[in-house]
């Protein structure tokens, strides 16, 4: 599938069309199925409690997901610095980090809310750090620690909302990388567009791409990558 590319995130970001066939929320089954019906209103942790130990193979075996892949590709591009300190933030079991150590990347931390992922994620052997927590906690993470952060899968119902986004900057100095996927039915939804440009005026970073991107092999189904980069004066110490 074709990618489609905006640089920032103004007028050249134009919504999805409404989602339907495979690409719609009727594609799935199982835990899969149970996530993407979820609201703002559910919580997503008991069932990834329950699903860590066939997370992988259902995703990655049953869909051809690859946004971790997509993500970690977006980060490279960005932060040519491969010893930077970066922060997996709804880390899971660990996928976003083997794509990022393929990639060079040696300094790798991983921040979840279930343990029971954070477990799988820790067999790889991969992470410097993994700890439990919630992005939105402000005590989970200390503020402008990381060189770079990057998040994937961990929007939309059930999970972390547009009003939060913020929490993924916190973490990184000014000047550091952050990179976000998004699934394209809460991009579209919840207006992400709208809330990223609201932190770029707020100060928070500079959006310097939205991608359109497919993210698994075995159906449409559509994301969004986000490369942005903190805003302020970087700290050369
Ligand atoms: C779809 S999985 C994505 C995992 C991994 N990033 C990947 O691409 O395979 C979403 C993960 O985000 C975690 N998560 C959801 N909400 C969270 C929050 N508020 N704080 C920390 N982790 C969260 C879940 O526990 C789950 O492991």
């Amino acid at each position: 599938m074709p990618t489609r590319t905006t640089s920032g995130i103004g007028a050249g970001s134009r919504p999805l069309a409404p989602v339907d066939s495979a690409a719609g929320r009727g594609a799935f089954h199982g835990f899969v199925a149970t996530l993407t019906s979820m609201t703002a209103e559910d919580d997503a942790h008991e069932v990834y409690e329950a699903w860590a130990p066939t997370y992988e193979a259902d995703l990655v075996g049953g869909y051809g997901y690859t946004a971790h892949r997509i993500a970690a590709e977006g980060m490279a591009g960005a932060c040519p610095e491969r010893a930077a300190e970066i922060l997996d933030i709804g880390c899971g079991t660990g996928l976003v980090a083997v794509e990022l150590a393929a990639r060079g990347f040696s300094t790798i931390d991983g921040l979840d809310a279930s343990a029971r992922m954070i477990a799988e994620a820790r067999a790889k052997r991969i992470y410097r750090d993994l700890r439990g927590g919630d992005v939105r906690d402000p005590a989970a993470v200390e503020p402008g620690r990381y060189d770079a952060a990057i998040a994937v899968g961990v929007f939309g119902g059930g999970h972390v909302g547009p009003e939060d986004l913020e929490c993924f900057a916190r973490p990184v100095r000014a000047g550091g990388v952050i990179v976000l996927f998004a699934n394209g039915i809460p991009w579209v939804e919840d207006d992400y567009p709208l809330h990223l440009h609201r932190l770029e005026e707020n100060g928070v970073w500079t959006v310097e791409r939205t991608t359109e991107v497919n993210y698994m092999d075995r159906i449409e189904r559509p994301g969004w990558l986000v490369v942005a980069r903190r805003a302020g004066a970087p700290d050369h110490g």
